[in-house]
């Protein structure tokens, strides 16, 4: 495969200090909107990003589920491969790319768990299929095969025999309260736009960088 001579022009928008929200949290809810209306595929979906104890960064796609003025909430294993990463060090980045829109956002945050009654209310309104599989999988432990894992699900679908699981103890949520925020939209020729906002004495300041 050749690469070397693939690219594109971006120039679906602009953006600049002038016309963003006051919040980097209403930029991003506008911007996660427009992503939807542009029915990007997964438009929810980021890539979280943790500092692991052998010094290699991991990142893996989650879903965000929520988004309010806290920050940004995802729901996983906590003692999966993340969640052990985060509870040595919560400072956690997530990355968002919507290619239709030629924007990406990166997020500096702290990421703390979610209040037990968040994380039950989210698991009892998933498809009982996720929850069964969210209790079945000890999700990054590994597996001798796909069937020890597809047995571990079937008996526990067997065991409740109808009946809703109950949220695991070790599965819930995770807000990551943002300190920074980067809005990148690509631009012709490379000059792209880049509106930072960080964190400094409980304000939003809001900054340019470079391209
Ligand atoms: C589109 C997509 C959405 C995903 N959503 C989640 C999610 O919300 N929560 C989750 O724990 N894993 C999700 N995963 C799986 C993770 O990327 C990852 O494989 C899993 O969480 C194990 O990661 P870890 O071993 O680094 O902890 C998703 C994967 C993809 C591709």
């Amino acid at each position: 495969m050749k690469l070397d001579s693939v690219r594109r022009e971006y120039k679906y928008a602009a953006l600049n200090k002038q016309s963003v929200a006051v919040s980097p949290i209403d930029q991003f809810k506008s911007w996660l909107s427009d992503a939807q209306d542009a029915n990007v595929n997964d438009f929810s979906a980021m890539s979280l990003i943790t500092a692991e104890k052998d010094g290699f960064p991991q990142s893996r796609i989650v879903l965000l589920k929520d988004i309010s003025i806290e920050g940004f909430t995802f729901f996983t294993n906590y003692d999966s491969q993340k969640g052990k990463a985060i509870g040595k060090n919560n400072k956690v980045g997530l990355h968002f790319f919507w290619p239709e829109l030629e924007r990406q956002v990166r997020i500096d945050g702290i990421a703390e768990k979610t209040t037990r009654q968040t994380s039950v209310d989210y698991f009892n309104s998933r498809p009982m299929e996720s929850q069964l599989a969210a209790c079945a999988s000890d999700q990054s432990a590994t597996l001798e095969s796909r069937s020890e894992l597809d047995e571990q699900f079937k008996a526990l679908q067997e065991t409740l025999n109808g009946q809703q699981p109950e949220c695991p103890e070790n599965w819930g949520g995770y807000l990551v309260r943002p300190v920074k925020i980067e809005f990148w939209q690509g631009r012709e020729s490379r000059l792209h736009d880049r509106i930072v906002y960080e964190l400094i004495e409980n304000e939003w300041k809001i900054k340019r960088l470079a391209p």
